[in-house]
């Protein structure tokens, strides 16, 4: 946004806001009998800088600070304030728009002016320039995180336009560290935040992030470390997890539900049930693991973009 558009931004919504969104409807009453020696320890305790006079239900006068200082730097004798406060009570209705106030501000000079509903003329609040500065800022604010959201969704609509469109296929990689289970994860919970970006429907980005979970967890704990890499193409996103040693010597055994040859310390830390493997089965529309003992072992896992529901195919 530049800052000429911005201004005219303000300007537009000066008329867009009414003053009933940003005034101060918490309103503290004076009553007219109340003493100007007493005013300046009301103002101060209530926190503001001038009040509406109630006369019962009808609004007599304002009274400011100013009104106070005046009283003060004339050093006259004490009185009630409806000797001192101004009876001019300009209103405002709360339906009308900001610039109303804006203008009534510059005409007048005052500090405040009461809020009014139009049809009882019942008092609803008051207003201040700063309610209308802070009023605005607030509405420009809330403007710019819509903004930003508008345009980040239509980024996430364009991406996948694209990929259905055949157009394009997307990348991701991450270095796993063997034995390092301060970060262990980090790549699973990466992936898992730039799908979710992405939009991806949640169901999908779940089955995706725990099989890479389990993968990784496997490099951690079982290899020197390796890489996840996942392609997401438009139909279905292919995860491959690699690492470069030390190999699976009996596939099929690994693969029944409860095998395990995590060693006592890593059983410790609340891995080894036998079951990652498993969980990377159900979670995959199609699951394939190769590993040359000595060499190295990758597993590739398939997950089809179309179906959410957890698949038992292989
Ligand atoms: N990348 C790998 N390299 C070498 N061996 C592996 C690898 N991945 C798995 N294994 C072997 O396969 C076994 C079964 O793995 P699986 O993930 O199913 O269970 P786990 O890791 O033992 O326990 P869990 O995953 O439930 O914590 C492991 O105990 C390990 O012997
Ligand atoms: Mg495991």
């Amino acid at each position: 946004m530049t800052p000429d558009n911005k201004i005219s931004r303000i300007q537009e919504l000066v008329y867009e806001i009414r003053i009933g969104e940003v005034m101060q409807s918490d309103v503290i009453t004076i009553s007219p009998q109340t003493h100007m020696s007493e005013l300046r320890k009301i103002l101060r305790e209530k926190r503001i800088s001038g009040a509406p006079v109630m006369d019962g239900d009808e609004m007599v006068g304002i009274i400011s600070i100013e009104d106070f200082i005046k009283w003060l730097a004339d050093r006259e004798h004490d009185c009630p304030i409806s000797e001192k406060m101004s009876k001019d009570v300009q209103t405002l209705y709360a339906d009308e728009p900001l610039t109303q106030a804006v203008n009534k501000f510059e005409r007048f000079g005052f500090g405040r002016f009461a809020v009014i509903d139009r049809q009882s003329r019942r008092l609803l609040g008051i207003i201040t320039k700063g309610d209308i500065v802070e009023g605005l800022l607030k509405k420009l604010e809330i403007d710019h995180y819509k903004e930003e959201e508008e345009i980040y969704c239509r980024r996430v609509e364009h991406f996948f336009e694209d990929i259905l469109a055949d157009k394009v296929v997307l990348l991701f990689q991450y270095d796993v560290a063997g034995h390092d289970f301060k970060r262990a994860g980090e790549g699973a919970s990466r992936l898992k935040a730039s799908l979710k970006r992405l939009g991806l429907d949640p169901q999908i980005v779940r089955r995706v992030a725990i099989a890479t979970y389990e993968a990784e967890m496997n490099l951690v704990i079982y290899t020197d470390g390796g890489q996840i890499r996942a392609r997401v193409e438009p139909h279905e996103i292919f995860v491959k997890v690699a690492d470069s040693g030390p190999g699976i010597p009996d596939i099929q055994k690994v693969l029944q539900p409860g095998y395990s040859t995590a060693p006592e310390w890593v059983r410790n830390l609340g891995f080894g049930a036998g079951m990652g493997l498993n969980n990377i089965f159900k979670c995959a529309s199609k699951m394939e693991l190769k590993s040359v003992v000595g060499k190295g072992t990758q597993l590739y896992i398939r997950i089809d973009t179309k179906d959410g529901a957890m698949s038992e195919t292989n």
